[in-house]
This record gives C-alpha cells, structure tokens and sequence, in this order.
C-alpha cells in the first residue's frame, strides 16, 4: 500500500515549488553555454560591436547559382540536388573573430568562413556554413568553451604553463586544430572550404548515408608566401573577389565525404581516412557582389541546420549546439 497520501505528495512539491523560487530569487543563474561562448568570443573580440556577429564579423556577399550534379541524387532526395536541377545562391565569405575590422591574412582571422544560402522555390531556403579548415578543436560545445575561456584568461605576462598552453596539452583536438597551419589563400576564389560536421542524406530508395561537405575552388587552391602575407593589405580579400567578379566567374565544386559504416559521425574532431568516397554534388558559380550586402548581412542569419526533406543533422553536439549560438548572437546585434 502506498504510505504517502496524495495530499501529502501535494505538500512535498509545493515546498519544493516555494524553494525553488526563492532559490532564483537569490541564487545567480548560470547561463546556457552557448550563451557562455557568445559572452566570451565578444570579449575575445573587444566587444560588443553593436551591430556585428559574435564571430566571423567581417564579410561580403556575393550572388550565384549552384547547379546540381547527375550523381548527387543516388545520396539525397533533397529537392536542390536532383537532375541538373539550377539555384539562385546568396553567399557570405567572413574573416574568424569577432573583430569586425579584422586584417584578412592577420592569423587571428582564420579560418575563414563560407555560408551559402540556396532560395528554393516557394520561399523555401537551406543553409551550408562551413570553414576553410577540415577539423574543429573540441568535441562539444562544452570544451569549446573551455578552449575560449583558457585563452581569454591568457596574457602575455601570464605565468607558463599558462591556462591555454595547460587547456592545449589536457585537449589532443585543440591542439591539433590550434597548430594546423592556416595559410592565406591568394583569394577567397582558390580557398577550399570544409562542412566538418557530418550530415545525415537519405535518397528516394530510402538509403541512408552520413557524409561532410568537400568544397573545392576549381581555380585551385592557392596561398600567399610569408613575405606576401605580412605585405598583404588589410582588405586584400574582401577587395580582391569584387574585381574579379567584374571581368569573370568564381566556381567551386560541391562535394560529399561518405562515412563508411563505423566511421565517427558525432565528432567534427576526428577526420575520416581520405580513401573514403567522394560523391559530386554539383558546381557553385558565383556571379556578381550582391548590390545590397550589408543591408543583407545584417538581416540574415545562416543556420546550418536550416535543412530539406532528404538531409539531417547528424547527433553531433557541435553541430546541435550552433543554431541557439546564433541565434543569440543575432538577437544581440539585430536592428544595430
Ligand atoms: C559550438 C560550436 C560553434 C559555436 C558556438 C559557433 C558560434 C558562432 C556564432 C555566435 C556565429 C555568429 C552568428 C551570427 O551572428 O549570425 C558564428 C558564425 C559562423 N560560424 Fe560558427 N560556431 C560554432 C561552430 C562552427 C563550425 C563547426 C563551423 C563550420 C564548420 C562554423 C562556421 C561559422 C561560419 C562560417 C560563420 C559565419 C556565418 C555567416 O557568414 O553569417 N561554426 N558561429
């Protein structure tokens, strides 16, 4: 028999209830930490710059059209990828950090961003946000944290180890990513680009696959040498792609890394063999700067997770994790 009366159970939670409230009365709130990270990349950046993204401040944007290849169906029933199927592009290409006078080849300034959003037909939209580095230095939202707050904490006069040289040797991932060379593309138009985050595709048969988007200038990538990269003006890239676009186009291929079953799919941190195959998806052309760029930047928010029918996110807490870190980030500097 139960000893508890239900009026007696009542009791209980009402007491519990009037604690809970004084608790957060009192009590500071600890905030969600993608909330945490924002607050600390604006510090990061010397911010808040009203007005301006928590990261990848500085950017442009450019129109295009991605055309799907033949062979993209066979991994997705997603509607831009079918046939030969054409779709107007509004691309942003950003410097990293929320410093949003950033010098592009400045080495805070990597990696550099790519966030394409294809208009679908009936208003629909789907967003890709990728970087131009294959790998990212934490697991989940958490150690990234951890990595921001350990080099917010870090002066120059800090005692050694300091806190990010001590967070870097506790964290293999972070290192990795910390120390990978990032070097300055010539232009954005010879930059490779990466998902990092896996993706879930599934196509009409109902098959299943996981994969990372592969995007490559088909110009070829080109980087400047040392000596080009200290020299480089602070715009060179953000000036460079407008005159290009003056007498030509700027192409990429679109591509996909297929997970091979028991491959890592939760973990931008752990890379898949390069044996791996590669599925076309189609060709990126982009065409002209957009005519109101800024005006567009600042009412936009890219959001990987922004998806159709025929793609899903993968369980990775990364990529789960950054929809509500824009979404904050737009909340604080829409309408600036
Ligand atoms: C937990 C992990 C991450 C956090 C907390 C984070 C946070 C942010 C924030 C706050 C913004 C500014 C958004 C806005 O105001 O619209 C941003 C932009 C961006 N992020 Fe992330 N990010 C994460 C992971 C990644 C990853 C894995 C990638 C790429 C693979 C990435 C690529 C980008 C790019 C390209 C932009 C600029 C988008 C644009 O041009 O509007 N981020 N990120």
């Amino acid at each position: 028999m139960n000893t508890f009366s239900s009026k007696a159970l009542l009791g209980i939670s009402l007491i519990a209830f009037s604690v809970a409230n004084v608790y957060a009365d009192t009590a500071p709130a600890v905030k969600p930490v993608v909330e945490q990270i924002v607050d600390t990349l604006t510090t990061l950046s010397g911010g808040p710059h009203a007005g301006y993204r928590a990261n990848h401040a500085k950017g442009i944007i450019v129109d295009g059209e991605f055309t799907a290849a033949p062979t993209a169906s066979a991994i997705t029933k997603a509607s831009y990828l079918q046939g030969k199927t054409s779709t107007p592009v509004t691309v942003r290409f950003s410097d990293a950090t929320g410093v949003p006078n950033m010098p592009d080849a400045d080495g805070n300034g990597f990696p550099k961003g790519m966030a394409i959003r294809f208009s679908l037909p009936k208003e629909e939209i789907t967003d890709m946000v990728v970087i131009s580095v294959n790998g990212f230095p934490a697991a989940n939202p958490e150690d990234f944290l951890g990595l921001l707050n350990a080099v917010a904490a870090t002066k120059a006069d800090s005692p050694k180890p300091s806190l990010v040289e001590q967070f870097l040797e506790s964290h293999p991932a972070a290192k990795k990513f910390v120390t990978t060379p990032k070097p300055a593309p010539v232009s954005f138009a010879n930059q490779p680009f990466f998902g990092v985050n896996a993706f879930k595709f599934t196509n009409a048969k109902g098959e299943v696959h996981y994969g990372r988007y592969l995007i490559n200038p088909l110009a070829g990538a080109k980087y400047l040498t040392k000596d080009e990269t200290a020299k480089a003006a602070s715009n060179y890239l953000m000036e460079e792609l407008p005159a290009r676009l003056k007498t030509g186009t700027v192409q990429y291929s679109i591509a996909l890394q297929v997970a091979q079953k028991g491959d890592v799919t939760n973990d931008a941190t752990v890379g898949w063999p390069a044996d791996r195959k590669v599925v076309n998806l189609g060709t990126l052309t982009l065409k002209a700067m957009n005519a109101d760029g800024v005006k567009f930047e600042k009412g936009a928010m890219y959001n990987p997770l922004t998806l159709v029918d025929g793609i899903e996110p993968s369980d990775d807490p990364v990529l789960l994790a950054r929809p509500a870190a824009y979404a904050v980030s737009f909340g604080r500097r829409a309408g600036k």
